[in-house]
Formats: C-alpha cells, sequence, structure tokens
C-alpha cells in the first residue's frame, strides 16, 4: 500500500458515527494539564482520598474472593441498597429485580439507557449547555438533538432559566425523551419542582421519557434541594434515573453507576448494557453496597466541604478577573470571560476566544479550565465562558489561586 492512499482508505473503512464527533475536551484538558505542569481546575475528580471505610470494604471484598463476573444487571446488594437509598431519600420505591441495572459508571448507563429506547427517527430534547457525553451519546444512539437554550442569570440574585417557549416548541411527535441532569453540569442550576412539572406535562403530552442525570444528588448549596423526576406524579413510569457512586464517594475511577427505570425499559437497558459491557467491577459493586449505607451525617459533611470549596473558588476567580456563575449544586464553575483580551486575536477568529484562553491559561498562567464552547452545540455559544472545578483539595485550590493571580483582565 502506497503511504499516500492510506489515510484516504482509512478513513472510507471507519465509522460515519465516530467521525461526527471528537475526543473529549474535558478530559484533554487534564492530559495538556500534566503535559504543562498546570494546576488541574477543568475535569471533575477529586484530587483527595475516598473514604477510608469504602476503600476497606473494596480491599475487603477482594480478599473475600469476589473476583468473577457479578450478574450482568448488578450485584444484589448493591441494588438492594440502591433501592434503600432511593426511596430514603427521595421516597420512591423501585423493584431490585425489575428496575435496577448496574453498569460501568453512569457514562455507560445514560448510553446503555439510549441505546435501549432509541429508533431512527426519534428526537431527544437537550438543554444547552450541556455535559459533553451527551452529544456523542446521541450521535451513537441515532437520536437527533433538539437543543434548548439555558440562559444566563442577569444578576447575583436570578439563575439559569430556560424559557417555557422555547422548550414547548422542542418537542414534537417525534420526541423520545428530554435528558434532564440535575443539578446540573456545567451550570450548577438545580431544577426547581415548578420546573420539573413544567417538563413532566411535556413529556406526558409528547408521550416521551425523561431521562434523568442525578449523579451530583448531594453537592447541594444555599438550602437547594435535589427533586428526582422519578417523584414528580405521573413522571415515574416514564422515568430513567441515572446515577453512580463517582461523585458522592468521590471514587470517578471505579467506574459503578446505575439506571433505575419501568420494567420494560430496564429488560432493554440490561439487554444492551449485557452486550456493551457484561458487568461493573465485580468487589468495587460490593463496596458499593456497603458506601449507600453511609448515614445521613456522611452526606451533609460532603456538601458542607464543597460549599467552602466553591466559596474559595469564586473568590479567586472574581479576584483574578472572571465574571463567575455562582452555582447551587454540583462542583463546577461556569464563568464569563468577555472582560479578558482575546489572548490570539490574530490567529483565532472571535468565534474560538474561549479555546484560545483556555490555551493560554494551561501553558502560560499554568491553570486547566474548560473553553465553554464544549458544552454547547455552536461552538460560537460559548466563545466567552470557561469553566473550573473546585472538587480539589486545599493545597490545589491555592496553587491554582497563585497562578491566576498573574492574569489580568
Ligand atoms: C453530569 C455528569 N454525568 C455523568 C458523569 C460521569 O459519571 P461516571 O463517572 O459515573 O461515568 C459526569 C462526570 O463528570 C457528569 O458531570
Amino acid at each position: 500500500m502506497n503511504e499516500s492512499t492510506m489515510p484516504q482508505i482509512a478513513r472510507r473503512m471507519l465509522s460515519a458515527k465516530a467521525e461526527q464527533f471528537t475526543e473529549s475536551v474535558i478530559r484533554e484538558m487534564t492530559r495538556l494539564a500534566l503535559k504543562h505542569n498546570a494546576v488541574n481546575l477543568s475535569q471533575g475528580f477529586p484530587d483527595f482520598a475516598a473514604p477510608a471505610e469504602i476503600k476497606e470494604a473494596a480491599r475487603q471484598a477482594i480478599s473475600d474472593d469476589i473476583n468473577q463476573y457479578a450478574i450482568t444487571w448488578g450485584a444484589k446488594p448493591l441494588r438492594d441498597a440502591i433501592v434503600e437509598k432511593f426511596e430514603r431519600t427521595q421516597g420512591v420505591r423501585a423493584d431490585p429485580e425489575r428496575e435496577i441495572t448496574i453498569c460501568c459508571g453512569s457514562t455507560e448507563a445514560m448510553m446503555s439507557a439510549m441505546m435501549a429506547i432509541i429508533n431512527p427517527g426519534d428526537e431527544i430534547v437537550v438543554f444547552e449547555p450541556f455535559y459533553e457525553n451527551y452529544g456523542p451519546d446521541a450521535i451513537l444512539s441515532g437520536a437527533t438533538p433538539r437543543f434548548v437554550k439555558m440562559h444566563p442569570p442577569g444578576d447575583e440574585n436570578s439563575f439559569w432559566c430556560y424559557d417555557e417557549k422555547e422548550l414547548a416548541a422542542a418537542f414534537g411527535p417525534n420526541t423520545k425523551a428530554i435528558i434532564l441532569n440535575t443539578p446540573n453540569n456545567p451550570t450548577g442550576k438545580v431544577f426547581t419542582r415548578a420546573e420539573l412539572e413544567f417538563i413532566r406535562d411535556l413529556c406526558v403530552r409528547w408521550n416521551a421519557f425523561c431521562i434523568t442525570d442525578e449523579i451530583y444528588e448531594h453537592i447541594l448549596y444555599d438550602g437547594a434541594e435535589h427533586i428526582s423526576m422519578a417523584r414528580i406524579e405521573g413522571m415515574r413510569e416514564r422515568t430513567i434515573v441515572i446515577n453512580g457512586m463517582s461523585k458522592t464517594y468521590s471514587v470517578t475511577g471505579w467506574r459503578v453507576g446505575w439506571a433505575i427505570a419501568p420494567p420494560e425499559a430496564t429488560s432493554a437497558i440490561r439487554k444492551v448494557h449485557d452486550f456493551l459491557t457484561v458487568g461493573a467491577a465485580a468487589p468495587l459493586q460490593q463496596a458499593g453496597a456497603i458506601a449507600l449505607h453511609s448515614p445521613q451525617s456522611y452526606y451533609d459533611k460532603l456538601a458542607a466541604n464543597y460549599a467552602e470549596k466553591r466559596g474559595r473558588l469564586l473568590k479567586i476567580l472574581e479576584r483574578a478577573g472572571f465574571t463567575p456563575f455562582k452555582p447551587r449544586g454540583a462542583y463546577y464553575i461556569m464563568t464569563d470571560i468577555s472582560r479578558f483580551p482575546d489572548p490570539d486575536a490574530l490567529r483565532f477568529p472571535a468565534a474560538t476566544k474561549d479555546v484560545a484562553f483556555a490555551k493560554y491559561l494551561v501553558e502560560e498562567i499554568g491553570v486547566a479550565s474548560v473553553p465553554g464552547s464544549s458544552f454547547y452545540n455552536d461552538a460560537r455559544d460559548g466563545a466567552n465562558q470557561v469553566r473550573f472545578t473546585f472538587c480539589k483539595k486545599e493545597s490545589t485550590l491555592a496553587a491554582g489561586e497563585a497562578r491566576l493571580a498573574k492574569l489580568h483582565a
């Protein structure tokens, strides 16, 4: 084979679906942080230790020889613990035998759920800015996304909100589902009961599912309450709840997540999951059963610790010249960078200012962030935004503070 014909042949042999999206920008920023020895405030993984009891439970499970495949839809003790916790926290009773599927992280649970319900021609409604994975999830499952803008707050007392008319217009006879993420990454929005009820009415009217990613359910501030869509009257039978251990127990590398869905949807999700991954790591599922029985004080402390970190990073960013949007949940701060000059205006058009700015931050200032455009369908919508995370230990935030002080708005 001649070298010049190789790339052409290779491209023809690749999947058209895989050609439609790039590698994750968020995860690429972590690689750039390592390359430039930068303080990593980009990807949402804690850089502090996971709880000692949970780590001990994993060690014990391996010693006890829980080392072979678990039942494909998940180890019984973890399914039981998920049911018990969901009922305790949200008042919704699920059947561990017919409504729970444990997957390799909530990432796989979301993908399996979408592949389980999507047919050609189906549309999904997605709020933007959105968690980066939902774009490729739509492409891989064959869904056509209909994006609905979340508008940034105009002042200190307001919050990211959608326009009810725009949302209603996105639904139609082809709508199969709406993807919800509350508490939200990247905005920190926590959907209120009234908002959920408005979405419920649309789902019922158009006979659509709600797939709700609730992975930040315990990371809440200023008295915000997490309400699962499954708890909203009339939604239990059309809601697929996606959740996992990653954020609540600070174990993003364990890759244990789950879907809670009505029996018919669960049986489709379980089939997809079985042939995608067979199952999540058996000893870590065992440890998960112990983690989910943590006392309420564990979750209170988690939220209180993050509240302190949120305050710390908000101040750091304000002092450095950013306009941060204060989150009510999750552990990210979306910022507006309009006040900064475009560091690469000569080489990049204004539409990619966020990319040029994030590149400048990681290479010259030594802090990794995520360019706003990775959360939007149209890159121009995120051109004046950059996201930071504060799920980091104090020494990391302090190092970020020292470096960001070199920035001048
Ligand atoms: C909204 C959201 N969903 C899912 C995930 C990934 O979760 P998991 O580690 O369970 O796959 C993340 C990670 O950042 C996230 O922000």
